[in-house]
């Protein structure tokens, strides 16, 4: 590891930095996209970490790599002080597990309900097709599907009926971390609270620790213990969820929490008053990424990239909050 284990972390990110080789068309040749730049992260057990930030910021490029999905293209990922790496894709993900936003494309629909719950099961070699079968019913049981839809295929359920199915497979192995990839945003607004409720009570009853991503910031609130930001691939802020919502100190995250209020809840966080559109992932700002768009921008910004800093109320990447005495840090 780069860096030593916050006490008391179960999942930690260092240095997180994911980039991909992208092409710019025939003639063009292919260009880096750094969709993940040097996140470093600490969840604690018991937590709900919640990840915003506008469409195409990194949010899932980072669940992916804390999954075990991605391999990262530099840093560290931990879990409970130990290198994932030496974990294996198995070990991870017998403790962090995924619940994506689509319950229509990831469950097999050539499986029936019981098959794909027990699936993790069987693919870590655990019990026998017949033990298998009996901790689906009853993981099935505890997300509120009754045993008539164990042998149903995914095509005779609704969506938040799906979900639980997703839910259910995800549980199966006992994992502590479950990383929620807007869970809820393919879903019925009815449904929703439905589902965002059943999470709510399986952290309490299995004590379970979420990352969750989400556009929707009213739920954020409701459900986050801690609140990082993202903007191009950086965390800009990462605090108390009340503090953050209190006090948002970031000028992004006050764009953000303005928009809260915008009529359109399912249409991922809208315009945010910033003026320009999101910038060009492949040629990023210099400076402070976000200073094109930035209301509070001062002359440095144009050329000097902020560092995350902590201090009482929380981490935040702007030169506002800088210590008047301290230099500007470079950052390559
Ligand atoms: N496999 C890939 N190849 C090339 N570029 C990718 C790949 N996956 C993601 N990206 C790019 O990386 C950036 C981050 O993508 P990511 O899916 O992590 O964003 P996101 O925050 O989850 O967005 P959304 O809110 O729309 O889900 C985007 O610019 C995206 O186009
Ligand atoms: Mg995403």
């Amino acid at each position: 590891m780069s860096s030593p284990s916050s006490p008391g972390a179960l999942l930690e990110a260092h240095d997180l930095t994911r980039s991909f080789s992208v092409s710019q068309g025939l003639f063009e040749g292919r260009r880096i996209l750094h969709a993940v730049n040097g996140v470093s992260l600490s969840i604690a057990k018991g937590e709900v970490l919640c990840i915003v930030g506008e469409s195409g910021c990194g949010k899932s490029t980072l669940a992916r790599m804390l999954l075990g999905l991605l391999p990262p293209s530099a840093g560290a990922i931990a879990f409970g002080g130990e290198d994932v790496r030496r974990l294996g894709r198995l070990g991870m993900a017998r403790r962090v597990q995924p619940v994506f936003q689509d319950p229509y494309s990831s469950l097999n629909p050539r499986r029936t309900v019981a098959s794909i719950v027990a699936l993790p099961l069987a693919v870590q070699g655990i019990g026998s097709s017949a033990e298998r079968r009996k901790r689906a019913l009853d993981i099935l049981d505890k997300v509120g599907l009754p045993k008539r839809f164990a042998d149903r295929y995914p095509r005779e359920l609704s969506g938040g009926q799906r979900q639980r199915v997703a839910i259910a497979r995800a549980l199966i192995l006992n994992p502590d971390v479950v990383i929620c990839d807007e869970p809820t945003s393919a879903l019925d607004v009815s449904v929703q609270s439905q589902i965002l409720n059943l999470l709510g009570d399986l952290r309490r009853e299995l004590g379970l620790t979420y990352v969750f991503i989400s556009h929707n910031l009213v739920v954020v609130e409701h459900i986050a213990t801690r609140v990082a930001v993202m903007y191009l691939g950086r965390i800009v802020e990462l605090t108390g969820t009340a503090t953050l919502f209190r006090a948002p100190r970031h000028p992004y995250t006050r764009a953000l929490l303005a928009s809260v209020l915008t009529p359109e809840p399912r249409a991922g966080i809208p315009d945010t008053g910033l003026g320009l559109a999101f910038p060009d992932p492949l040629d990023p700002p210099p400076g402070c990424p976000f200073h094109p768009r930035c209301p509070s921008r001062m002359p440095h910004c144009a050329t000097v990239t902020p560092p995350l800093r902590q201090d009482e109320s929380g981490l935040v990447a702007c030169h506002l909050y800088e210590p008047r005495t301290a230099a500007p840090t470079v950052v390559a």
